[in-house]
């Protein structure tokens, strides 16, 4: 069992509202698709459920299972059965991707895992989102091309088989046939159970996986949800759609150029310039 409840939550970063209010639910083993204009909040909604400290929760509540995930530390909230995987996957040198693998599945379980059962689980998963098992000699990331990096990620995800998987814009960057290996491996995995949070921009995917419910995300807030209808609507009519069905104005961003301070570097171009 797994369900997560957000209530009323408010997330401030660098003393700027990003979230301002987030009510959403995502029962077991449902998979709620969201989308939104770029720089209203999926990211952080996301970041923040999975414990990112840049992030100040100012105000709400968030829920898994019935317990308090903003009590909890990242490696807690991982141990509960969340996942995350990346808008942009981080690039790790230093660290061979398949013992990062096995740290992390031996973390999640009282017991090692034996090697033999690591290596064929860790080929298994190669084979189902299409990475060369070489490729787990390499450091994390580390020159992985855009769409490796997402299918890594899918890699991740079915190794560590979480009660609820947050996918950060997982589908872009892959080519047409990576789309529907993706596409395949979290459907698999929710076969298996899991509940999902799936962000894209795109409807042909997200309609590709069957969500369950479809939310948009504006201005910080839920401003809408309900099926697939949302996000063939949007797709068809743009997010003008929301604004007229729902009666929700896009907020701009202010702008505050007095703020902005000059690196280093242009300012050396200026002085450069003047001389
Ligand atoms: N450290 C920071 N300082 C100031 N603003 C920030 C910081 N981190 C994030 N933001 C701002 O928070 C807002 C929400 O960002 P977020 O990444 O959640 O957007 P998003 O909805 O995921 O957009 P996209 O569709 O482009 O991925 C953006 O305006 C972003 O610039
Ligand atoms: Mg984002």
């Amino acid at each position: 069992m797994s369900e997560l409840i957000i209530k009323n939550l408010h997330v401030e970063v660098e003393n700027k509202k990003i979230l301002k209010g987030i009510n959403l639910t995502v029962k077991n083993n449902e998979l709620v698709a969201i989308l939104g204009p770029n720089g209203h909040g999926k990211s952080t909604l996301l970041s923040v459920i999975m414990g990112n400290p840049k992030y100040k929760v100012v105000e709400g509540e968030i829920l898994f299972d019935g317990e308090n995930v903003l009590k909890m530390s990242v490696d807690e909230r991982s141990k509960k059965g969340i996942f995350l995987g990346f808008q942009n996957p981080y690039e790790i040198p230093g660290l061979n991707t398949s013992d990062f693998y096995k740290a992390a599945l031996n973390a999640h379980e009282e017991k090692r895992i034996p090697l033999f059962k690591f290596y064929k689980a860790l080929e298994n998963g190669c084979k189902d989102v299409k990475l060369d098992f070489d490729m787990m000699n390499r450091n994390l990331n580390d020159g992985f091309s855009g769409g490796e990096k997402k299918r890594n990620e899918i890699l991740q995800m079915l190794l560590l088989n979480p009660k609820l998987a947050m996918l950060d814009e997982i589908d872009s960057g892959l080519d047409v046939d990576a789309l529907n290996i993706v596409s395949d491996a979290i459907t698999k995995q929710k076969e298996k159970g899991s509940s999902f949070l799936v962000v894209s921009h795109y409807d042909k995917f997200l309609n590709s996986l069957k969500p369950d419910k479809v939310a948009v995300i504006i201005n910080g807030r839920v401003a809408c949800i309900g099926g697939e209808e949302i996000s063939k609507n949007i797709a068809s009519f743009g997010y003008h759609w929301v604004k007229k069905t729902y009666g929700i104005e896009i907020e701009k961003e202010e702008t505050s150029m007095n703020q902005v301070s000059i690196g280093v570097c242009a300012t050396k171009e200026i002085i450069k310039d003047e001389k």
